[in-house]
């Protein structure tokens, strides 16, 4: 692979030896790759952060990196971690003080501590840019709907990469690793608007193609139900890779580049199969898989405003956004709380003991991407919602 100047002074530790470190992996994986050239990022978004998921052996990792004097050269973010740093949940606090260490390690290298899955909602995203993402969600996302260019990168890989601001040039990095190779047609009358239908379809379309790339073609209505489909796609999906028919800028030129392709037609009847009515045995109903926005954050106001502020029968709990959570009034949040609604920050509870602290162990939910995860990582079970309406099974009953 060719190095520039800079990149072989970079890779002889002339900038010291936490970036040498970063260079000879870069360099190795991109050898590995078949990789033509380094490329310059625009920005990072580090995942895999939570003691749950990495224990000491990444907290060390992260420590010795920051206390070697590592530090991130692009705009830097950061996803969900283990912990609430604003509410303890219930968590232990042995759990708590390792979490707030890999935080501060962060933090050290200059991380932007946003903490969340969906930073591309507070990011100006220009196409045609790179970056180097390890959040399946956000990878989909910023391919998909600005044709930013990523990889779906793993978190340590991603942590080097915002050491040196460049990642090796290949794959998703490059116009021909890019061109979809299958056609996927939604046969449907209607837009879809329904969130837990959007990710069941997400999920269909990735089992469909398998490894090919699709060139979507569907009518979907809002943003909350994009970011089902693609969180749930980016799930399944080894890249996290579409392209989606009027909505991805530049995607006149990506069908114009599709050469033979087969078309998969999917069926919107066989997608709900195994979702209708799971029953209403469950503790919590728990929302914000990808973070809610202060949209969607939005509609649940309006849901229990529309019910008087009633208290729900089970306690529902909503991942948001720091942000999401600075642009409300203190005194909704309150009353949020009164009607048993809890906003939950800067984690997931797929990353997270809260859940478990707080004895749920089976949630309703409308993210097909928590569907495939909470048993797996936490032994939590759940039951399938819709959307804003999940809010009925517990308003309603
Ligand atoms: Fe975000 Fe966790 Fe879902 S990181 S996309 S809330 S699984």
């Amino acid at each position: 692979m060719y190095l520039d100047k800079l990149e072989e002074r970079m890779l002889r530790g002339d900038y010291g030896s936490a970036i040498a470190r970063a260079m000879e992996v870069i360099v190795k994986v991109g050898d590995v790759l078949r990789a033509d050239r380094l490329i310059d990022i625009d920005t990072v978004h580090v995942a895999g952060v939570s003691y749950l998921t990495i224990g000491d052996p990444g907290l060390e990792y992260l420590e010795d990196l920051a206390s070697a004097g590592a530090r991130f050269r692009v705009l830097t973010t950061v996803n969900p971690v283990g912990i609430d740093v604003l509410d303890k949940w219930g968590i232990n606090n042995y759990f708590i003080d390792k979490q707030w260490r890999i935080i501060e390690a962060l933090r050290k290298m200059g991380a932007s501590l946003w903490l969340t899955c969906a930073p591309y909602e507070y990011l100006r995203i220009r196409p045609r840019t790179y970056h180097a993402w390890a959040e399946s969600n956000a990878v989909a996302y910023i391919n998909a709907v600005y044709d930013a260019w990523t990889e779906k990168l793993p978190g340590p890989f991603v942590v080097l990469s915002a050491l040196v601001g460049k990642v090796p040039r290949y794959g998703l990095y490059t116009l021909d690793g890019r061109i979809p190779t299958r056609i996927v047609r939604l046969n449907q009358d209607k837009a879809i608007t329904d969130p837990l239908i959007a990710g069941l379809i997400g999920r269909k379309i990735a089992e469909a193609v398998g490894n090919e790339k699709p060139y979507l073609m569907a009518k979907i209505q809002g943003n909350a139900v994009l970011k089902q489909l693609l969180a749930s796609y980016a799930t399944y999906s080894p890249h996290a890779f579409m392209i989606i028919d009027s909505l991805t800028p530049n995607y006149r030129e990506y069908a114009k580049m599709m050469d033979k392709h087969e078309i998969i037609d999917i069926d919107l009847s066989e997608v709900m199969k195994g979702h209708e009515g799971k029953g209403q045995d469950f503790d919590a109903v728990f929302l914000g898989c990808p973070h809610y926005g202060f949209d969607e954050v939005t509609s649940v106001i309006n849901y229990v405003s529309s019910k008087g502020w009633k208290r729900a029968s089970k306690p529902v709990y909503i991942a948001v956004t720091l942000f999401t959570l600075k642009q409300l009034d203190p005194n909704v949040v309150m009353k949020l709380r009164d009607s048993n609604i809890y906003l939950v920050t800067s984690t997931c509870p797929v990353v997270s003991p809260f859940l478990k602290s707080l004895n749920v162990s089976k949630v309703a939910t409308e993210s097909v991407k928590q569907m495939y995860y909470l048993p797996k990582m936490v032994g939590v079970n759940y039951i399938s919602c819709n959307g804003i309406e999940c809010l009925d099974l517990v308003f309603n009953d």
